[in-house]
């Protein structure tokens, strides 16, 4: 029997409030950590990564890996691995080697994760990103695997997630 996933939802009115929420997952960071980020072309899934990578030390500009597919940065204490799976076909995907990254000792975000779906591993945050008429956006963020649930019920305790 599989368990009910929960989502939490965190609006972002402005970029600032999406800087927020990524300066507020960066204080739950170990190495491993996989977050995944989906929605349309716009809803701010890269600049989501840019608040995230500027809150966890990356000095450099993080731009969309589209091109690249993996890129990686050095972090105040993590490898940051930031990656866009747009672009990729399946066996690009086999041959990647995410394992590595993904039980490594950096931090990994990726953009259209759902394309990539079946390689994901089964413990991970996955927030997708919603842009509503007003231009505002929802982030919906679903726990998979016991740390992230501590995760988000704590950021929901300390009125962060709805
Ligand atoms: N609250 C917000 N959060 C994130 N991006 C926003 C917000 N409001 C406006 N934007 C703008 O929306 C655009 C989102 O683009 P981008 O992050 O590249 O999208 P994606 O990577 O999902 O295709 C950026 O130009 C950004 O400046
Ligand atoms: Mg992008």
């Amino acid at each position: 029997m599989s368990a009910q996933q929960v989502t939490y939802t965190f609006e972002s009115r402005k970029e600032a409030d999406t800087d927020r929420l990524g300066q507020l997952l960066s204080g739950y960071l170990q190495p491993g950590t996989v977050i995944t980020l989906d929605g349309d072309l716009g809803a701010g899934k890269t600049r989501f990564s840019q608040g995230f990578a500027r809150a966890i030390g990356i000095a450099e500009h993080v731009n969309s890996p589209t091109f690249t597919i993996i890129k990686e940065y050095e972090g105040d204490h993590l490898p940051f691995y930031h990656m866009d799976m747009y672009r990729i076909s399946q066996e690009e995907a086999d041959e990647l080697g995410l394992e590595d990254y993904f039980y490594g000792t950096g931090v990994s975000l990726i953009e259209w994760s759902s394309l990539i779906a079946d390689l994901l591993p089964p413990d991970r945050l996955a927030i997708t990103i919603s842009l509503m008429e007003d231009q505002s956006r929802v982030f919906h963020l679903t726990p998979y695997g016991l740390p992230y649930e501590i995760w988000c019920l704590q950021m929901k305790e300390n009125g962060h997630l709805q």
